[in-house]
């Protein structure tokens, strides 16, 4: 029989959750697991030196930052010279958009959405001011998805890129990347992929998707604060470098990166992996997957997990009368992440979080910088909505608790 998560050795990892407080925020930013203080800890104590000298401090730094690298490139299915640490997804996309910016002439066409997080939208709107037409991907107000019939509707010949969400940090439903990156691909042009609000919850596979650049942020997948954009090698071989001009064209991802990455912070991204690995060892015991076999499985059981909090929190939000949800009231985990958001007509958003502080529940509300959707729905001056964001750290009585406390304060 297939194993269940294991909620109590889970839990176990992160001792953020030791305090008591329900944890509902994590499309903000997730825990921290064990292994990743461990990383950080150990590197800060025995190799903050400058990396890749010959001596021992230093010759251990470099490697203990390229496992870190490596531990990411292998989360997703790819060779650590095709992934990029960056500070932030932000910043990534800002980085990308000027490393591609000579690849296209004007009039030329960039599409993005107006359900994305502005991180993988304001970069790509700027490319207007070198002669780019920029096209909008709208959102269908009732499902809260992106259709594939609005995307072929946009594109022509002269489009290159199209930038779209795997999974909205506002509503939680998943999009089929592999298929609407076919149907990019099959007018000719590339696909950008945020994937920020998808990777804490299920396993990644950059290859299987045939995406060509894909962004996601690690302080959301249980590491520290920075990000990962992943790029195919012949597309980072021909962008444009970024960096210092000795800095040779092939030397990638280091040429897209000016500073290079954050050395302790990336050493510490082992610890995702090694995270990773003790919940594969705890429930599938001595098998001998690989990296990403075993974070395929584990996050299968992620999934599992996730589709009990879904039924549950969409249970009530689904049915309750005073509240207006977005997105789907399936609890499918092939359709959908618990995040969930929502509002009260004649309620400002921002009245809920606070009134669920005595219960230590902690969610929040806003637009969540994914401020096109917000206008979209015309709640911007009313405080946005309420966001509820479960991970798999989050236990089946814990979303209980959260729909009686929403009970009594609605
Ligand atoms: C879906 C999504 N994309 C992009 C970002 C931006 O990430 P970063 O803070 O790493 O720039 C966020 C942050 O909330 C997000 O939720």
């Amino acid at each position: 029989m297939a194993p269940t998560l294991d909620l109590e050795f889970v839990r176990a990892h992160f001792p953020a959750l030791a305090d008591g407080w329900t944890i509902m925020e994590n499309a903000g930013g997730t825990l921290v697991p064990t292994q990743v203080i461990d990383w950080l800890d150990g590197y800060l104590r025995r190799n903050q030196v400058q990396p890749g000298a010959a001596f021992p401090a230093s010759a251990e730094a470099e490697t203990k930052i390229h496992e870190g690298q490596r531990a990411i490139a292998a989360l997703i299915g790819a060779d650590r010279s095709e992934v990029m640490i960056g500070p932030s997804t932000t910043m990534n996309v800002f980085l990308l958009s000027h490393a591609i910016r000579p690849w296209l002439k004007p009039g030329d066409e960039v599409i993005v959405t107006n359900l994305d997080h502005e991180a993988n939208n304001g970069a790509w709107r700027r490319l207007a001011e070198i002669g780019a037409t920029i096209k909008e991907w709208r959102f269908d107000p009732d499902t809260c998805e992106l259709a594939a019939e609005g995307l072929r509707a946009l594109l022509t010949e002269r489009t290159r890129l199209v930038c779209f969400t795997q999974c909205s940090n506002v509503v939680g439903v998943i999009h089929d990347v592999a298929a609407l990156t076919r149907v990019a691909h099959d007018a000719g042009a590339l696909v950008c992929v945020d994937a920020v609000a998808y990777a804490p919850h299920r396993a990644l596979d950059v290859k299987a998707l045939d995406v060509d650049f894909y962004l996601f942020s690690l302080y959301k997948l249980y590491g520290p604060h920075l990000a990962a954009l992943y790029g195919k090698r012949e597309l980072f071989q021909k962008a444009r470098a970024l960096n210092h001009f000795f800095i040779g064209e092939n030397d990638i991802p280091l040429k897209l990166n000016p500073g290079g990455v954050n050395h302790e912070l990336t050493a510490s991204l082992a610890g995702i992996g090694g995270y990773i690995d003790a919940l594969h060892e705890r429930h599938f015991p001595r098998s001998n997957a690989d990296r990403r076999d075993r974070a395929r499985q584990v996050f299968g059981l992620v999934a599992d997990h996730e589709q009990a909090l879904n039924a549950v929190v969409l249970d009530f939000l689904a049915n309750h009368p005073k509240v207006r949800l977005n997105g789907s009231r399936d609890p499918s985990k092939a359709t959908r992440v618990p995040t969930f958001t929502f509002t009260v007509p004649g309620r400002d958003a921002t009245e809920i979080p606070q009134a669920l502080l005595n219960d230590r529940i902690g969610i929040r509300a806003g637009d969540f910088y994914a401020r096109r959707a917000i206008d979209a729905w015309g709640v911007g001056g009313r405080g946005g909505v309420v966001r509820a964001s479960l991970v798999h750290y989050n236990t089946v009585e814990e979303a209980h608790r959260l729909v009686a406390a929403l009970d009594r304060v609605l």
